[in-house]
């Protein structure tokens, strides 16, 4: 595979396409494509998706034998992995398909009374939000949602306001560990501890932390941990998990449950016969753990957390560059972001208001088609804000946001005319 994998400019283009970092070798992304969106799905690298041919091809050799008996072990492998590298007791891990499973089976699991509430906040995840819609109509729960500061100038801000919004009635508070749609680190662990004092369950929507930024669930010390594994692990789709404190295992069991549901095992927890197998289903994304956790060793001396400190300056730099070319201020301090950035634009012109697009902005649109850059552009619905949001892999180079940041300042001009 050759070590830079994009084309040459395009005729017409407004600024010299860039090419990808010798790590892009890794990773089998299209080359027609400036790909700066990591955050949304992931990409997992070439040496992790080997592995899981190798596990899928375990399955289809003997699915009995997999299901039976060799899935349970991989899971254990897995966790005992993945404790390790989130430092929190392996047995309180539950592997799920993603975090949005994760946080709907969590919020299914409490025994709510009419009138209690749950904390959130407006930046949160959409399917957060809509699975509380969902309990509010079913279970009398109500979801109380105060705005937090962006800009924001401190972490500090960020407690307050969402101390701002407890009440006697709340009953847990749900947190992003890295907020989706504005790219920022929240300060969990003082958010947290300020709840425990509270006597209010926690759960720390960590979707984008696991191989993004270090992770201490043991330290943070929330009730529920969530976190997607195919986005910055780079595990292949469809790994996620969850951590329960062990006090709340009892009432914790899948949405849907298995044909082993009603059997004990004398040296296997219900959480863990639970959870480790949902029915069938193809589980060689969770048997890739290690595997991942392997490759990031191996990457760059230093591993992981190399990797993530790197990532880290690059998302930086190309806020820096991008808000500098747009005429922007940074909408909050570096040290809040992750390796994700995000840049607020202007809003979307009225008369682009009803224009159909495929996805989600016509920017998003022209970004993709007429310069081949996939980059999120997007109007939150819980705060009104229009903003683009990066992303840095260590595939990516300061390259592909100068052309980006030209292209943007363009198309942005062409849009006000
Ligand atoms: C904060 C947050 N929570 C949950 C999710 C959902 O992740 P998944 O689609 O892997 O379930 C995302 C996805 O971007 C996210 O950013």
């Amino acid at each position: 595979m050759p070590a830079t994998t994009q084309t040459a400019p395009q005729a017409g283009s407004p600024a010299a396409r860039s090419v990808r970092s010798p790590f892009g070798k890794y990773w089998a992304l299209d080359p027609d494509m400036t790909f700066l969106n990591h955050g949304s799905y992931g990409v997992c690298p070439l040496p992790v998706r080997e592995a899981q041919d190798r596990y899928r091809a375990l399955m289809e050799q003997e699915p009995v034998r997999w299901f039976m008996s060799l899935l349970e072990r991989h899971m254990d492998i897995s966790r005992a992995r993945l404790s390790e590298l989130l430092r929190c007791p392996p047995e309180c891990i539950g592997f799920l398909p993603n975090a949005t499973v994760a946080i709907s089976t969590i919020l299914h699991s409490i025994d709510w009374r009419p009138g209690d509430e749950i904390l959130v906040n407006d930046h949160e995840y959409m399917s957060v939000i809509n699975e509380l819609n969902r309990l509010g109509h079913r279970r009398g729960v109500r979801a109380v949602m105060p705005a937090l500061p962006f800009p924001v100038r401190s972490s500090d801000q960020i407690l307050g306001a969402i101390l701002s919004g407890v009440t006697p009635r709340t009953r847990l508070v749900i947190i992003s560990h890295i907020t989706s749609p504005t790219a920022m680190v929240l300060p969990v662990e003082q958010i947290v501890s300020a709840l425990r004092q509270r006597g209010i369950m926690t759960l720390v929507d960590g979707a984008h932390a696991p191989g993004c930024i270090p992770v201490d669930i043991q330290a943070i010390g929330c009730t529920y941990y969530v976190a997607t594994l195919h986005k910055w692990l780079c595990t292949p789709k469809g790994a996620g998990f969850m951590y329960a404190h062990p006090s709340t295992h009892g009432a914790l069991r899948p949405l849907a449950l298995s044909s082993r549901g009603h059997q004990p095992h004398p040296t296997r927890p219900l959480y863990l016969r639970d959870f480790d197998y949902l029915g069938t289903d193809d589980y060689s994304p969770i048997a890739c753990v290690p595997d991942a956790i392997e490759f990031w060793s191996n990457v760059v001396p230093g591993g992981l957390a190399e990797v993530m400190r790197r990532n880290h300056e690059m998302a930086v730099e190309a806020r820096g560059l991008l808000c500098s070319v747009l005429g922007q201020v940074p909408a909050c301090p570096d040290s809040m972001l992750p390796t994700m950035a995000t840049i607020p634009l202007p809003p979307l012109p009225e008369r682009y208001r009803n224009a159909p697009t495929v996805y989600g902005d016509p920017l998003q649109d022209r970004l993709v088609n007429e310069h081949r850059i996939q980059v999120p552009v997007w109007t939150s619905d819980l705060f009104g804000l229009r903003f683009l949001r990066i992303s840095s892999q260590i595939y990516n180079t300061l390259d592909e946001y100068r052309y980006l940041a030209e292209v943007l300042r363009r198309e942005l001009e062409r849009e006000q005319r």
